[in-house]
Order: C-alpha cells, then structure tokens, then sequence
C-alpha cells in the first residue's frame, strides 16, 4: 500500500480537524494510500501537546522549521492565522514539501499572486483546502451541471452563513482583525468554501458590486478591555459570469453575523432547461428540476454516496468530518497522478481568482460602483464598469 505522511503546522481548530480526518483514513474503502500524519508543530504548547494522542505521530516541534526538516514528511497541511501564511507556504515549497494550504491562500491578492507563482515554480502538488464541494450533494450538483442538464444559466447563488460572531460579548481573536486575517475579513475567511464550486464549472466573475459590513466594532479585549474589530463581518458579492458564450448574474454571500445559521454552506442554480439547489442544512438531500417534466423540483435522498466510498452505509448521513477526509483523499489520489475527472481540490489559480475577486469587491465598496475584474493587486485602481 502506498503512503502520503503528513505533517501539520498549526495545531488549532483546523490543524486538530484535519489529524482527527487523517487517523480515520481506514474507513476509505479500497483506497490505495495511507494517510499518515507523523508531525505537528505549533508554537503554543498545550496546542501542541492534544497532538501526543494522535496515532502515529512521532515528532512534535514548536518551531515549523525543524518540521521541514523532516525527510519522512512528504507533504504539509497548513492552517495558521491569515498573515502567516505567506512565509510559512513559501518555507514549506522551499524545504521541497507538497503542500495541502487552508485558505485564503495568502492574507490578501499579492501575497496569492507571489505564492501562485512560487507554487508553479516548485514543481510541487499544491492545494488549497475547501471541503465542502466534497459532500456528496455538490458533487451531484457538478456533475449535473456538467451534463448540461441546465441549458443556458440564469442564475447562481452561492453562500457560506454563520453566527459566530452574532454574540457582541464574544472576545476578539486574529480572525477579527485586519492585521492578521487581512483586510478582505470574511471574504478571506469564508470566500474560499463559496467560490471553489463555482470557478471549477468555469464560472469566473467578470464584474462585482459589493456590500460589505461592519456589525461590530469593538469586542472584549479577554484581559478586561476592549479591542477594535476592523474586518468586514458580512459580505454580498453581486457578480456578472461570463461562461460558454452566456451571461449571467451569480450572488457569493459569506457571513460570520447570519442568525439561525451555523456553517451553513449552499448552492443554487437554474437554467434555462433545469436546475439544481443543495445546502449542508440537509446534508443528505439534492434538490433538481428539469423543465421537461413540469414546474416541479424533485427532492432526492443521496445518502452517503461520496466521491470516494468508504465503508459508511450508502443510507446514512455526510458531515464535516466526512467532507474533510474526502477532501484529503482527494489531495492524496491527485498527488499520486491520478486523475480520472474526479472533482478535485482547490488550485493556487481558484485561489487567485478568489483573491481577485474579494480584491475588487474592497474596491467596489469603497467607490460604491461596479468593479470591472481582474483588479491590479499593486495600485487597486481597477477599471469601472457601468451597474447593470
Ligand atoms: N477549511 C475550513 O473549514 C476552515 C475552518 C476554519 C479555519 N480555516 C483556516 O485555517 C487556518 C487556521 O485557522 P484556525 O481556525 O485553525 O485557527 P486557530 O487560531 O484555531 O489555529 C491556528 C494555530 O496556528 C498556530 N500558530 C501561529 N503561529 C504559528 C507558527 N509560527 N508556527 C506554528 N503554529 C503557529 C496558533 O498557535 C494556533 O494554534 C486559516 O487559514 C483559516 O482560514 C479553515
């Protein structure tokens, strides 16, 4: 059996996730490799301590350097705070590691647009993780669109909701401030997971018009103060595609402030022939519609059917979890060359496209006009277009 030995820089919510998906990679059914993370590093200690549990990890370092040293480990998952990841990405390429990086892929469009280039450069399997297309519903809902079940597109509306911050009391932490989760806030946080889907069917916007919010501007500081928030907490992105000689408007909302959500992921788009609506509020479920039958949306239970099977009843329910160790087992059927038009990770070049747009949308709602993409990430002063 092949192996693919990962090791972890940054062991928070995201590098914890990823070890818990790892360890349970004999449940894939029939999967050639084995996923092994045999390294974690993290400069906080009791962070790094949760990683003893873990099985088969043999090295724990709070310098991410000496992890690179490592000549066992094969590739690297990345997830720490947005402004680290510039120079931690680029020390993993130069140390020769293939590397699996959470988004936003570099906290703002220049740090994307140097590490796009320094991933081309290495050679090196690079991904930037988003999972959520790895449920089973949107990988229907691709290969149904693919199909061209949908005729000429109408609209699309995609979005990533949450309520972590819907609480004023909530103390402040890095994804709340500018400096270290960059200035595009949720868009950097949240844009990723929303715009994946999207640009794999092609679905590049050509124009944005942005509204973005700031609900709160002060948090508890955790030591008795308060802290300024200066991120955007809210985002609606209207965009203008341009795909297979068709124009259509395409709606990208991410929220950190949406009541009644918690990581609430969905899509939806109709045609002139069909269409296709999925959300992680009913994990299990695919909604399609094709005008030949009648005014009527079908509802299908799709159960368990994942890209990759695993020994999960076809009857049962996906989750987040799940959605992570398919994520992996896509990282690591891809890096081993093969590639059998399954849908796969996020590329350095969707992340770019995703900067591009979250860097115009800045600028959009800056000017409160409608920002013609792709933007210049040095001066961002894009060309206007006129609304509508
Ligand atoms: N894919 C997803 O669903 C998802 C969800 C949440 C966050 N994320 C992304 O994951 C990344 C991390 O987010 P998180 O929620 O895990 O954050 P977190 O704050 O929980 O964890 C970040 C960790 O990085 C560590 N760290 C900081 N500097 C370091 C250094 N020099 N070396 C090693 N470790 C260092 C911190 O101590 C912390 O433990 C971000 O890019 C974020 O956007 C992805």
């Amino acid at each position: 059996m092949e192996s693919l030995n990962i090791g972890i820089i940054g062991a928070g919510l995201m590098g914890r996730e990823i070890a818990a998906a790892a360890a349970r990679g004999f449940v894939l059914d029939g999967f050639p490799i084995k996923l092994n993370v045999i390294a974690a590093s993290d400069i906080d200690a009791d962070r790094l301590n949760w990683f003893g549990k873990v099985p088969g990890v043999k090295f724990l370092t709070r310098d991410y350097r000496e992890l690179l040293k490592i000549g066992e480990v094969d590739a690297v998952y990345a997830a720490v705070p947005h402004h680290l990841h510039r120079e931690v990405y680029a020390d993993c390429l130069a140390a020769g590691k293939d590397l699996l990086a959470e988004k936003p892929f570099g906290m703002d469009l220049h740090a994307a647009k140097a590490l796009r280039a320094m991933a081309d450069e290495s050679g090196l399997f690079v991904r930037c993780s988003s999972e959520f297309p790895f449920y089973p519903g949107p990988q229907h809902a691709f290969r149904f669109i693919r199909s061209g079940a949908l005729g000429n597109i109408l609209e699309v509306k995609a979005g990533f909701l949450h309520s972590s911050d819907l609480d004023p009391m909530k103390a402040i932490n890095w994804k709340r401030q500018a400096a270290t989760c960059g200035e595009i806030g949720v868009m950097g946080d949240l844009g990723m997971h929303v715009t994946h889907l999207p640009l794999r069917l092609g679905w590049k916007p050509v124009s944005v018009y942005a509204q973005l919010q700031k609900v709160y501007s002060q948090r508890p500081d955790g030591r008795g103060g308060m802290a300024e928030c200066d991120t955007w907490d809210n985002a609606m992105l209207h965009t203008n595609v341009s795909a297979d000689g068709n124009r259509f408007p395409m709606t990208l909302e991410m929220k950190r402030i949406a009541p009644g959500e918690t990581n609430t992921w969905y899509f939806h788009a109709v045609g002139t022939k069909g269409g296709v609506r999925y959300s992680t509020k009913e994990p299990k479920t695919l909604w399609t519609f094709s005008g030949a039958e009648g005014q009527a949306w079908q509802r299908q239970d799709l159960g368990f059917r994942s890209c990759f099977p695993t020994i999960t009843g076809a009857i049962f329910e996906p989750g987040f979890p799940d959605s992570l160790l398919q994520m992996l087992a896509a990282f690591a059927w891809e890096r081993s060359g093969r590639s059998d038009g399954l849908f796969a990770c996020a590329t350095p070049e969707e992340a770019l496209a995703s900067h591009e747009l979250f860097a115009a949308a800045l600028v959009s709602h800056r000017n409160g006009s409608v920002v013609a993409l792709p933007v210049d990430a040095e001066a961002r002063q894009p060309s206007r277009v006129k609304a509508g």
